[in-house]
């Protein structure tokens, strides 16, 4: 099996920790028999400083041609105020990747490592257990809708066709079936139209899929997901109440140094993966940062860009062996360091 990936550090922390989730991937390439190529390129504030602009197109053009794509994370305060005399910003790279790489379903995983109960803010037995996909809708609905700027008024509309659900819906069966097969779909279908066709949509996705689904309405998921998490696997939404739910899904189970993310196109399309977090300024350059984000974001390549399940879950289970040995980085009230954090995934694996 071949695997070909780009990888954009990025900025801050970005190339701390993709550079560990790069020596994970290659040892494990290695012992999974994966030909395994990659090549960095500059991305975001990197690229503002090397070229002027963010997503140069040579990137572009790598990124597309790809297997699938590993990114740190972007910005800076530095870029911040250069954005107030004109700058180009880091962050317009990472909307103009999802959208030229047509990154449709965001897939959020956010799990309760056996040993971290106490860096949940939830109660231990409330928590336990708690193992949730959130796949997100992340190329339509309000964030993309037309827009009426204004004082007196302003409007926001959110459309969605049956096919931009239907594509999303069928992500989020692909993904149950491969872990429990429990299916939850969020929506608010009694008061948003497009909401009616999204139940509608996915009914019927599930049905031929001969997956069954359970439809809650986005205000009770808020409720259930802090006074009941553990019973939840998949959980399908739309944009804006699935931007909402993973941030609140993410914090339930701790630390953002650990929570990665995979965002997915069609299939046969390069994806792109990420931990959750960003390019944490204030801790940059001290080599203590979290590397596991990036480390289970390598994961999810595997998983999602060439069907490594085994790779996969090799590195899935190093790291929650590494956890239970007693790993702990700063952010998880600890010392270790990211290279001896990288060390003990290794060492697991
Ligand atoms: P952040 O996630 O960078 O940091 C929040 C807090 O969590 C900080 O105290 C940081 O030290 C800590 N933290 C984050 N990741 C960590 C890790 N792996 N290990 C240990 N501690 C970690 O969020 P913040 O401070 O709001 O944003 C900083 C910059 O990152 C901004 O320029 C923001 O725009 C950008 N950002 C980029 C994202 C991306 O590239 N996808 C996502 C979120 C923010
Ligand atoms: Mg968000």
């Amino acid at each position: 099996m071949r695997l070909n990936i780009v990888v954009l550090p990025g900025d801050g922390i970005g190339p701390e920790v993709t550079g560990a989730a790069l020596d994970i991937l290659e040892a494990v390439s290695r012992s999974e028999g994966i030909e395994l190529q990659h090549r960095d390129y500059p991305f975001g504030g990197a690229a503002i400083d090397a070229c002027g602009q963010p997503l140069p197109e040579e990137t572009l053009r790598a990124c597309l041609a790809s297997d699938g794509v590993l990114l740190g994370a972007v910005g800076g305060p530095g870029y911040d105020e250069a954005a107030k005399r004109g700058a180009p910003r880091p962050e317009q790279g990472l909307l103009g990747l999802r959208r030229e790489m047509n990154l449709f379903a965001n897939l959020r995983p956010s799990r309760l490592y056996p040993g971290l109960e106490a860096a949940s803010p939830l109660r231990e037995e409330v928590v336990a257990g708690t193992d949730i996909l959130i796949v997100r809708e992340l190329t339509g609905g309000l964030y993309f809708g037309e827009r009426e700027e204004g004082t007196v008024s302003a409007l926001d509309r959110l459309p969605y066709s049956a096919e931009e659900v239907e594509r999303v819906a069928r992500a989020a069966v692909q993904a149950a079936k491969g872990r429990s097969g429990k299916l939850v779909s969020v929506d608010k279908a009694n008061v948003l139209a497009t909401s009616r066709l999204w139940r509608m949509v996915v009914d019927r996705v599930a049905a031929e899929e001969g997956m069954e689904v359970e439809h809650i309405l986005v205000d009770a998921m808020a409720m259930y997901l802090v006074s009941e998490p553990s019973r939840f696997d998949v959980v399908l939404t739309e944009n804006l109440f699935g931007d909402i739910l993973s941030d609140q899904a993410s914090a339930v189970a701790g630390s953002v140094g650990l929570a990665p993310s995979a965002s997915l196109s069609d299939p046969g399309r390069p994806g792109l993966f990420e931990p959750i977090h960003g390019s944490a300024p204030d801790i940059a350059g001290q080599g203590i940062a979290n590397p596991i984000g990036a480390i289970l974001s390598a994961a999810l390549l595997l998983r999602y860009a060439i069907g490594a399940e085994t790779a996969a879950r090799k590195i899935e289970g190093a790291v929650e062996a590494a956890l239970a040995a007693g790993l702990r980085t700063r952010d998880l009230g600890g010392r270790a360091t990211t290279m001896e954090a990288t060390k003990a995934v290794l060492q697991q694996l």
